[in-house]
């Protein structure tokens, strides 16, 4: 994975209308960039194939976006990004990350289970749908286990 730059947005933007229910528009993924979140792309053989996007808040984090593309899912991509990204974090001294994953993302749900994640909570009709509102599940992983107390 590299950072994510500018010139990577058009990229992005296209994956991600792709595979999200609901996507952040390139705009979403500018402001990112300029408000210096941690935007991170993954790129083979000159092609984006995912990218996350974490913004800090002291030393703590939120996951706010991440997505691989269609045809790469299923091969641990998105667990090697994410992975990836608590390394980055830690790196920045981040303690602790939470993020909201809607209740029907399986895949999702299930990639930051893996990755540690625990639920710590549900905001009810927190993501607009067409059909109403749908269920967040708010989620948080300590970065400091296997850290604090070690001298
Ligand atoms: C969620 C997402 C990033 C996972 O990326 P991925 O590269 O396909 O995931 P991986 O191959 O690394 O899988 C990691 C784990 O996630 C879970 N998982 C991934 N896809 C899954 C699916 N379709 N159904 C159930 N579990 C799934 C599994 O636990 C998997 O581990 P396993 O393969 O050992 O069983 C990808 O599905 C995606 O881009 N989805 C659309 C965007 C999105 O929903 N983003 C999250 C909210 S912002």
């Amino acid at each position: 994975m590299r950072a994510m730059t500018l010139e990577d947005v058009d990229a992005v933007f296209a994956i991600e209308q792709a595979v999200q229910a609901y996507p952040w528009t390139r705009g979403n993924f500018a402001d990112a960039l300029n408000n210096d979140y941690f935007c991170r792309v993954d790129e083979a053989g000159g092609r984006i194939r995912g990218y996350a996007v974490l913004m800090p808040v002291v030393d703590e984090a939120e996951l706010l976006n991440i997505g691989v593309a269609a045809n790469q899912q299923r091969m641990g991509l998105g667990r090697a990004m994410l992975l990836e990204m608590l390394d980055v974090a830690r790196e920045k001294n981040i303690r602790r990350i939470f993020l909201e994953v809607r209740a029907s993302n399986a895949a999702a749900l299930a990639l930051y289970r893996s990755a540690g994640f625990v639920d710590i909570g549900l905001r009810r009709g927190y993501y607009k749908n067409a059909g109403g509102g749908e269920d967040a599940i708010t989620m948080a992983c300590d970065l400091t286990e296997g850290i604090d107390g070690q001298a």
